[in-house]
């Protein structure tokens, strides 16, 4: 079809620079296509005046130029036309449309260039808005809370440990009691390394190795908190991420027992949520303590009552703790008739999200400086 309008094109183009006088005997035919053929004209012209948008720019450039239009349907009566008539009005026909090409495309240039201008200005970031203070920025909430426990934790006089983020198999599963067959080991997920011979090494899926690093040295007693960077392979969605961050906390000391890990977890909890938050230890399983508990506390929304965010329970799970297994002890030559002791770890990234209700842990990474002077 394309292919017989071009035909008929470059023949009209051909025949196409006469006069009406030898248009023969279709002359009042031709009158009436040529008066016609103006009229078309005059009307996109006025039409063209009103249109604003590119999108009723399309509409009017295909009621007039497409192939239903109008141009269109004259061109077709060209059929039953003799050779002259043809080529006068085929000739005024062509010469229309290539002009009414030409000013739709005169106007769609000049409306791509408003409505670039008008999204740029839509887009601009009015700076004089931006305060003094905000201009100096400020430490992620996550850096910040980060910093407060380690405040909390170096008042109760524990000291912070260093740990690495990348570390071997040993670390951060065998000597933690997590044997190879162990389903811990499948729960999470792990980013091997490759370095050439050593395929053991990963990056550390939580920061309980470090317990490890601290039991090896062998100075007792130990008082220590590590934060830190943790990696899973877990895609991120409102409560994953596959990078975030963890504290762990060690004591290992002569006579530690559950009750002193109770009354840790409350403190501590307390003075980061504030005194009305009250928490509650729940029996768990890691293969690394035993007894092992996860602790909750009272939900931050609706202090206990119940709501959406506790799911009607009034308590959120915040992390795990429970006494450090004998076996971790063994591992690590730490004398188990002297020494007993408690760990716990938790997310800090969570706990961000459920202190300031955060719906969706991603919120966090993102960078929109809108959320981010929030905090
Ligand atoms: N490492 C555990 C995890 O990533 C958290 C944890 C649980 C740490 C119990 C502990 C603990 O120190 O005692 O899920």
């Amino acid at each position: 079809m394309d292919n017989e309008i071009d035909q008929e094109n470059s023949l009209l183009k051909n025949i196409a620079s006469s006069d009406l006088s030898s248009a023969g005997e279709n002359g009042e035919a031709v009158k009436k296509l040529l008066s016609e053929l103006d009229g078309l004209s005059y009307k996109v012209k006025i039409a063209l005046e009103d249109v604003s948008t590119l999108l009723d720019l399309d509409a009017l450039e295909s009621l007039y130029l497409g192939k239903k239009s109008k141009l269109t349907e004259i061109k077709r009566e060209l059929g039953g036309l003799d050779f002259d008539a043809r080529r006068i009005v085929g000739g005024k026909l062509n010469d229309l449309r290539q002009d009414l090409s030409g000013i739709f495309k005169i106007k769609r240039e000049s409306l791509q260039k408003d409505e670039l201008q008008k999204q740029l200005a839509e887009d601009i970031c009015d700076i004089t808005e931006i305060t003094e203070t905000d201009l100096y920025g400020h430490l992620h909430l996550v850096s910040q809370i980060r910093r407060e426990l380690e405040d909390i934790f170096l008042g109760l006089g524990y000291e912070i440990a260093e740990g690495n983020e990348a570390e071997s198999d040993w670390y951060n599963f065998t000597a933690l009691n997590i044997d190879p067959d162990h389903p811990a080991r499948t729960m999470q997920d792990s980013f091997y390394l490759d370095l050439g011979s050593d395929n053991s090494l990963l990056l550390r899926t939580h920061t309980s190795p470090v317990q490890i690093h601290l039991l090896e040295r062998g100075k007792f007693p130990i008082y220590a908190v590590c934060p830190g960077r943790v990696y899973r392979r877990d895609t991120a969605d409102p409560r994953h991420l596959p990078v975030f961050h963890q504290i762990e906390g060690l004591v290992v000391d002569k006579g530690i027992t559950f009750a002193d890990l109770r009354g840790t977890v409350e403190v501590f909890i307390q003075a980061i949520f504030g005194s009305k938050t009250r928490t509650r230890l729940r029996p768990g399983y890691f293969p690394f303590t035993e007894p092992s508990a996860e602790f909750d506390i009272t939900c931050v929304i609706c202090q206990g009552s119940g709501c959406r965010t506790c799911s009607g329970q009034g308590w959120v799970e915040l992390g795990g703790c429970g006494l450090v297994h004998p076996k971790v002890l063994e591992a690590t030559k730490v004398d188990t008739d002297i020494y007993s002791g408690f760990a716990f770890g938790f997310g800090i990234d969570r706990l961000a999200i459920m202190r300031h209700n955060i719906f969706d842990i991603r919120a966090l990474i993102e960078n929109d400086i809108r959320f981010l002077t929030q905090f």
